[in-house]
């Protein structure tokens, strides 16, 4: 979708739609809204006095101009109350409102920015969440469609009008960083829908040295022999029952102006297809697992938004990526499996195969000295079980960076809520034959996990950031349409930001 920021008013803008909000049960009008309902001869205050339209957070109310403005349509969105407002509401409002321009048919909407007088956060950050919005509400994966294609609808244009031009370059700022963020979570949710008969670890790789090229990362992918000959038996193991090859793939960015900067590591969970291997799942929902490379997805599009952004760091991004299945060859419960980092794992159960894939990759990413880790995989169903899907779950030991990614969340409406990790939960993943074991027994499974990951990042500075339960949607969400959601690139991209500009 094409993004315009336009001078002007709103009584002089002939679009097919003219998208406006108002805060619930508010008497007294915005500018806009009070320029429309004079030219409507006052209907607006009219609807609002029926009760029929409160503006209740996401409830809409179309009206036709009847030719008293150029707009054609007015889409009126509710806020809800002012006093509950944050600034997700805007990307919650104007993904369900392009929707709404979309089922309509419509080609091109305009809106003002917003509740500008009531939102603390400059202009800059309120154009971004109101482009994001848009952007990510109007996804479709659509490519395996072929029947009446002619039906599928897309909006091919936003416009963002405003008055005063000296408010221009900020809006840009904003609209610019929008774009580049929620084409790159709509980039990781086609990666998510894909099936895994076509992403399969040697796709992933092929899509990840595209990616290098077009944004100027180097890129380097391992085989399974050179796997093997490294010494990462966990990853090797996983990969052991897949007739596909598994991939480890490494990507850097170098943003940094200096020299000799310590990078930012990121690593991936990239499982194409988790089956559960030996320890199969049931059928039930196994489907979604082709969704298991989440992680991995999240880390290739915050990459690629941090290299359109010239986010001034080093990033390096890490994918081991396989697929989990069983076979005459698969790694079996009880065997032990030894990990680059020289520490033994008993696989008691084979679906427990992203730790062993991670404990390798958080491992091999300690070779370029990081300043910082953070990791993302959808890692466990006991993180579902706890936070559902409306937040992360987040494990680590380093304060300053738990506290860091706490707050991007809360700026990108991408929520983390902190699971503990005390000396206790590392009782349970002790094993009787080898260093470590890989499950840890039936409760605080989300933490057990963490806490066998932490066992391979040594002293560096590191955060664990479960997405099990935000990377799919089985319901549609104002701004999140069913499926794979993209979860992280907002976060991550927030984070980097703040890094980049506050140092470590
Ligand atoms: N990929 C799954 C976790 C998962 C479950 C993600 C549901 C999204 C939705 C992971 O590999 C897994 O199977 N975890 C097991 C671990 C258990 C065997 C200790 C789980 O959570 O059941
Ligand atoms: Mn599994
Ligand atoms: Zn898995």
């Amino acid at each position: 979708m094409e993004i315009k920021v336009k001078k002007g008013g709103i009584e002089s803008e002939a679009t097919e739609v003219l998208v406006l909000t108002h805060f619930e049960d508010e008497k007294s009008l915005s500018s806009e809204l009070r320029s429309v309902d004079k030219a409507l001869g006052g209907l607006i205050k009219t609807l609002l006095a029926s009760g029929e339209f409160r503006a209740k957070h996401l409830e809409t109310s179309l009206l036709h101009t009847h030719d008293k403005l150029p707009a054609r349509r007015i889409l009126l969105i509710g806020l809800g109350k002012r006093k509950e407002f944050q600034p997700d509401r805007v990307r919650q409002a104007i993904g369900r409102a392009a929707c709404r321009v979309r089922e309509l048919g419509v080609k091109s909407f305009a809106t003002p920015i917003p509740a500008r007088q009531t939102i603390k956060g400059s202009l800059s950050t309120v154009a971004q969440a109101l482009v994001e919005g848009a952007i990510l509400g109007l996804y479709q994966f659509t490519v395996y469609r072929t029947e009446s294609r002619e039906e599928i609808k897309t909006v091919k244009e936003m416009v963002i009008l405003e008055p005063e031009a000296r408010r221009f370059a900020e809006i840009q700022t904003g609209t610019r960083r929008g774009q580049i963020i929620a084409e790159a979570t709509n980039f990781v949710r086609d990666l998510g829908n894909q099936p895994s008969n076509f992403l399969t670890p040697t796709r992933l790789a092929r899509i990840a040295q595209d990616l290098a090229k077009e944004h100027g990362l180097s890129c380097h992918v391992l085989e399974r022999s050179q796997i093997e000959k490294l010494g990462m038996g966990a990853l090797a193991g996983v990969a052991r029952g897949s007739q596909e090859p598994p991939k480890f793939i490494i990507l850097e960015y170098r943003g940094s102006k200096r020299s000799k900067e310590r990078p930012v590591a990121l690593i991936g969970k990239s499982i194409t297809f988790d089956s559960g291997g030996i320890s199969i799942k049931p059928a039930e929902k196994m489907e979604q697992m082709k969704d298991d490379m989440s992680g991995g997805a999240a880390v290739l599009g915050t990459l690629k938004a941090a290299a359109q952004l010239r986010i001034p760091l080093d990033i390096i991004g890490i994918l081991p990526a396989t697929e989990n299945m069983p076979s005459g060859t698969a790694i079996k419960p009880g065997d032990v499996v030894k990990t680059l980092s020289g520490k033994t794992v008993e696989v008691i159960n084979t679906d427990a195969e992203g730790r062993l894939a991670l404990a390798d990759a958080l491992n091999y990413a300690l070779r370029y000295k990081p300043a910082a880790m953070i990791d993302l995989a959808t890692l466990t169903g006991a993180c579902v079980v706890a936070l559902g899907q409306w937040a992360m779950g987040m494990i680590g030991k380093d304060d300053r960076l738990k506290k860091r990614l706490a707050k991007a969340g809360d700026i990108s409406g991408e929520r983390v809520w902190e699971l503990p990790m005390w000396d206790e939960y590392f009782e349970q993943i002790k094993s009787d034959v080898a260093d470590l074991k890989n499950v840890g027994g039936r409760g605080g499974g989300a933490i057990t996990a963490g806490a066998f990951l932490s066992k391979f990042v040594g002293e560096t500075p590191w955060v664990h950031l479960d997405i099990a339960g935000t990377a799919w949607t089985d319901q549609d969400l104002p701004y999140i349409p069913k499926g794979s959601t993209g979860s992280g690139v907002k976060l991550l991209v927030e984070f980097l930001t703040d890094y980049a500009r506050k140092g470590r």
